[in-house]
């Protein structure tokens, strides 16, 4: 499967979020990825639909990425669907009936996705794999750009990709926190295929560059991949 960068704008400038997103786009990002906090589920408070119905409307082709990290998702899943939003993922910890958001997100015309967080593991996903667009796996604890990478997401993105080839499933493998130069080989090496990263193509410097340089990390990571 090819290796995508999925720039998350949780660390550009929203004053300037349209023009930042198109330079993140234009050094090879394909998946724009917005990051949904609501300072319940994670101590911390960023956007809602209203920014996404923004960059649906600047950037009509692009694929949103929408993240909620946040608690009752049923209640926005219409929304962010109504705003744009292609793709929706929700906390496995935040959903008490899993299935029924999976499918409430699929009814409203969005790819369905779930998230792990770093304590969550893999095999409480056994259930859903086989309707799920794909499995996001935290490698920082949600809440905020710019942490370190925690290494125990590299054993759960690969025994996500041993699950999948040994069902004969499709479902993509994401991973998200601390991704950037001295990370991106081992997580493309343990299996995932699409990037997202704040920090590191938005963080400081040109943001087009940034990306440049990160995806071509990841895809000479994916050529020696095992
Ligand atoms: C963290 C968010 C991430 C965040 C990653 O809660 O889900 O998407 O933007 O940031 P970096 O790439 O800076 O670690
Ligand atoms: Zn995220």
């Amino acid at each position: 499967m090819t290796v995508e960068l999925a720039p998350s704008i949780l660390s550009a400038n929203f004053a300037r979020l349209g023009e930042e997103a198109k330079a993140a786009l234009d050094g090879g990002g394909t998946v724009l990825h917005v990051d949904v906090m609501d300072g319940h589920f994670v101590p911390n408070i960023t956007v809602g639909p209203l920014v996404v119905k923004s960059l649906r409307k600047t950037l009509p082709d692009a694929t949103l990425d929408c993240h909620l990290m946040i608690e009752k998702p049923d209640d926005y899943i219409p929304a962010f669907a109504e705003a744009g939003a292609s793709w929706i993922s929700v906390h496995q910890e935040a959903c008490v009936h899993l299935h029924r958001t999976l499918q409430l997100i699929e009814s409203h015309g969005c790819k369905p996705a779930v998230v792990l967080n770093p304590a969550t593991p893999v095999h409480m996903l056994d259930e859903v794999l086989d309707t799920v667009h794909h499995v996001l796996v935290m490698s920082v604890n949600p809440g905020f750009g710019a942490q370190q990478f925690i290494r125990g997401a590299l054993h759960k993105i690969k025994t996500l990709a041993e699950v999948r080839d040994s069902l004969g499933l499709s479902f993509r493998i994401e991973v998200d926190g601390g991704i950037a130069l001295d990370t991106v080989a081992d997580v493309v090496r343990a299996g995932a295929e699409l990037l997202v990263a704040g920090n590191a193509v938005f963080g400081h410097g040109n943001i087009r560059e940034n990306a440049a340089k990160l995806l071509a990390a990841a895809r000479s990571a994916a050529l020696v991949r095992t």
